[in-house]
């Protein structure tokens, strides 16, 4: 989630200090899935046979990358809080049912969790197989190409093919709402995990998006499901540098063929 946006209207806006603010070092920009916590009480636990130790409340994703182990995610990162959409950090953890999202799992003492197994590679695979299949497979023109979290994911998953066809109900024909004169939105393109509303308001403090619908129905909505430029958005950016895909991309990184 490195895009920015000409449109900032600051050069020091909120989304760049929350970002930074949850880093111990500030070169550092890896992004540890969720924020970092403030607290004296350290927990230690086992991920992938490594000890690991975390503040308290920590959550299995980050506690995972800190210790060096990557975990696909699509819904987290680490300057908003977990939502656990996305289903693609799911994990193992001894003694635990089912496969939890490691961003929405805060760690415990002395849990042992596994974040690479058949069994989850393949569920991970599934996850991205449903999302690229509405999704147009334009990555070669898209402005997004190799800058591209979902891309980035099919490869770690090692999605090779697509078992479902286009021929079933999809949003590859969505309108795109070009009103923004520095960003477009492309619902084709969205895989819906809400990280641009968070963003709106946990980032910028502005309410200005929703998610309209129900299931498939499911599409991000500028206040009353208007075009941007009549909504509530205030063109800071934040939802742009927050989208893991290219639904919404600032016009500058637009190709034209
Ligand atoms: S929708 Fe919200 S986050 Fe996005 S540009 Fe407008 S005000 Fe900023
Ligand atoms: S527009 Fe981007 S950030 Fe928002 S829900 Fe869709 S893919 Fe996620
Ligand atoms: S990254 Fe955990 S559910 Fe999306």
């Amino acid at each position: 989630m490195s895009n920015t946006i000409n449109g900032c209207v600051s050069g020091n806006c909120a989304c760049k200090s929350a970002a930074s603010v949850q880093r111990r070092d500030p070169f550092d920009e890896t992004d540890y899935g969720t924020p970092l916590r403030h607290t004296d009480i350290d927990v230690t636990l086992e991920i992938d046979g490594q000890s690991v130790t975390v503040p308290a409340g920590t959550s299995v994703m980050r506690a995972s990358i800190e210790a060096g182990i990557n975990v696909p995610k699509l819904c987290a990162t680490d300057s908003l809080k977990p939502w656990g959409s996305c289903r693609l950090c799911l994990v193992e953890i001894e003694g635990k049912r089912g496969y939890p999202a490691s961003c929405t799992t805060p760690v415990e003492a002395s849990m042992k969790v596994r974040t690479q197994s058949d069994k989850l590679q393949s569920l991970r695979r599934n996850v991205m197989e449903l999302y690229i299949s509405d999704h147009p497979l334009d990555c070669l023109t898209c402005p997004a190409n190799g800058d591209c979290e979902l891309q980035d994911m099919a490869g770690v998953v090692g999605l090779r093919e697509v078992r479902y066809g286009y021929e079933g109900a999809n949003h590859l024909k969505d309108k795109k709402d070009e009103s923004n004169p520095y960003f477009t939105y492309d619902p084709s393109k969205c895989i819906v995990c809400n990280c641009c509303m968070r963003a709106c308001e946990e980032t910028h403090g502005t309410f200005a998006l929703t998610i309209a619908g129900r299931g498939f129905e499911s599409r991000v909505a500028a206040s009353e499901n208007v075009p941007f430029m009549e909504s509530e958005c205030v063109s800071c950016g934040a939802c742009v540098a927050a989208c893991p895909t290219a639904t919404l991309q600032e016009k500058s990184a637009i190709m034209f063929d």
